[in-house]
């Protein structure tokens, strides 16, 4: 049996990124954090001094991007990007890329073309992609979906440590905001919202550990592919 496709779905703050890159170093996999992609595409749009409510001329951006993904190693807390080369890894992740990214993430013509590039990544199998329309859109007939969700407190939690490891200090209360407004975004585009798919895994990680998740979705691979994935 050919490797799986690992679909993981959320919200922002639901832990995704940690819990889906560490199951893809359990199972020997390709990670691909594709939040990092539209976070890539927005960073060179506002530096190449696009108008960001301009959705043709964003997506012109993408069609010229090399785009780099390297997934983090276990110490390092996020996938490297390298935009034509330059590594943005710290700039794609900036109060001001944050700002504009569901934006850019809600023009058709984007998600088209970062779609077609995702299923690419995925061809193989072996993968484990983390985004908000991977079980419903990207990859329909992945083999395993998640759909990691958490309460709105613990995940403004979990962004302001993560902002506060970079030096950014945002109070919780602005910090629950923004999510419940990047979650209405999300949820509330024509494009591919985010939504759970009817036949996914369903987790919510307000009061698990990351190796608890990880043993849940691990067992589930294992029963996907009957037997060692
Ligand atoms: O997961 P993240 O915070 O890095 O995602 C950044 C933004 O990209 C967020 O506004 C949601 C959007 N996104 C999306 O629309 N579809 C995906 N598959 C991944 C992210």
């Amino acid at each position: 049996m050919r490797a799986l496709r690992v679909a993981v779905d959320g919200p922002a703050g639901a832990g995704k990124s940690t819990v889906a890159r560490a199951v893809a170093q359990r199972l020997h996999y390709h990670y691909v954090d594709t939040g990092a992609m539209y976070r890539a595409l927005t960073w060179k749009a506002l530096r190449s001094g696009v108008d960001l409510r301009d959705a043709r001329a964003v997506a012109r951006v993408l069609d010229t991007m090399d785009l780099t993904l390297i997934a983090a190693g276990p110490d390092d807390a996020d996938t490297r990007v390298l935009v034509d080369g330059e590594e943005v890894s710290e700039q794609i992740r900036t109060p001001e890329v944050h700002a504009s990214v569901s934006l850019v993430a809600g023009y058709p013509a984007v998600r088209a073309a970062m779609t077609r590039r995702q299923r690419e990544l995925a061809q193989e199998g072996g993968v484990v992609m983390d985004g908000r329309d991977i079980g419903t859109f990207v990859l329909p007939d992945a083999e395993l979906k998640v759909f990691l969700t958490a309460d709105l407190a613990v995940r403004a939690a979990r962004r302001q440590a993560e902002l506060r490891a970079r030096g950014f200090v945002m109070s919780l209360e602005s910090l629950q905001e923004d999510i419940r407004r990047r979650d209405r975004l999300d949820m509330e585009r024509e494009v591919a919202p985010l939504r759970e798919a009817a036949d996914a895994l369903h987790i919510d990680t307000s009061r698990l550990s990351v190796a608890a998740v990880v043993e849940q979705i691990l067992a589930a691979a294992a029963r996907a592919c009957g037997g060692t994935p």
